[in-house]
């Protein structure tokens, strides 16, 4: 904390823990600031942060809150907050964690920020969709490899494949591996999509991919533009890579395997581009949307059916 700059004077009535909370809350509104990685609003946001540079839980029983700083702590706390506005990166990358399905994960600028309804899902067992428990697990597009390893902790006796194209993904995933300490159960793999995993057969495929159409994510707010590219932008009309998922998927599900792809926000493009692909959408109580289940035989039968019919034609 000592390395902190020094206070501005102006600043000097700000001494309790709640003014600081309070403070960069009005900052951040006056700033502008994009909250969608893990807090909705300023004031939650600011006191994660505050909370963050203070070393203390966020579930701070409430008399904490007119806590007076010591000098240094209000210094490290103004520098978080001021990092927060100046940089404009997702709150997760400052402190480095951020919580997914009830579980803290490293992340970094090279992940995307943990946040898919996809931990409601593990949270349930994938339940109605998944009724025995899968022997063998893939989380395609793994990024800081929480949906991999949250179905890994759900299903203790399944063996898990964290597969991405960005090494530097894996890296954090890799930690994130030993972090919740699975040890060999769960293997990461870098390759795109299924090309390094010729051969491999999973019970379950998770998967939320990139799917944000190119033109949307040119309008994204700056703290999506933080992410990594490659882990939003998906062409056109963003399915670029759910449509090579769909393809190949088939080839790596077993008899009674399943797929649970998200695409989010684009489901419209998803139902514009293939109108008739017999998915279950999932509906979740928590918020979010955009998730779709398939088994093999379903997606199989399509492929099928639509090969023969372009032969017909
Ligand atoms: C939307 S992020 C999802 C990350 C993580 N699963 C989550 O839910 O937080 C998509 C991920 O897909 C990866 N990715 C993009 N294109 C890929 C490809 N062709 N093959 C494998 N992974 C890819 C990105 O590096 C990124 O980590």
């Amino acid at each position: 904390m000592s390395n902190s700059l020094p206070l501005p004077d102006a600043l000097g009535s700000l001494t309790r823990l709640n003014d600081w909370v309070r403070w960069g809350a009005s900052r951040f509104n006056q700033a502008g600031l994009i909250f969608g990685h893990g807090s909705d609003n300023a004031l939650d946001e600011a006191f994660h942060l505050v909370c963050h540079a203070l070393h203390l839980p966020l579930e701070l029983p409430a008399p904490y809150m007119d806590a007076h700083l010591t000098a240094d702590e209000c210094a490290a706390v103004h520098a978080l907050l001021r990092q927060r506005i100046d940089t404009r990166q997702p709150a997760a990358y400052l402190t480095g964690t951020m919580w997914f399905a009830g579980l803290p994960f490293e992340v970094n600028p090279h992940v995307l920020v943990p946040r898919s309804p996809f931990a409601e899902l593990i949270s349930h067992h994938l339940a109605p969709w998944v009724t025995d428990a899968p022997a063998r697990i893939l989380d395609l597009c793994t990024g800081s490899g929480c949906i991999g390893i949250a179905c890994a902790l759900a299903f203790e006796d399944a063996d898990v494949v964290l597969a991405d194209l960005s090494d530097a993904a894996l890296e954090v995933a890799r930690r994130n591996v030993i972090k919740h300490d699975l040890g060999d159960r769960v293997r990461c793999v870098e390759g795109d999509l299924f090309t390094a995993l010729r051969g491999e057969v999973f019970d379950l495929i998770v998967t939320n991919p990139p799917y944000v159409p190119t033109a949307e994510w040119q309008q994204l707010g700056a703290e999506y533009q933080q992410e990594p590219r490659m882990a939003l932008d998906a062409g056109d009309d963003g399915m670029d890579c759910v449509a090579r998922i769909l393809h190949d998927a088939p080839a790596h599900l077993s008899d009674n395997g399943v797929l649970f792809c998200e695409v989010g926000g684009s489901q419209n493009e998803f139902e514009a581009r293939w109108p008739d692909l017999p998915v279950t959408w999932a509906h979740f109580e928590r918020g979010g949307d955009g998730i779709f289940v398939i088994d093999r035989a379903s997606l199989a039968a399509y492929h099928t059916l639509h090969n023969e019919a372009r032969h017909v034609r």
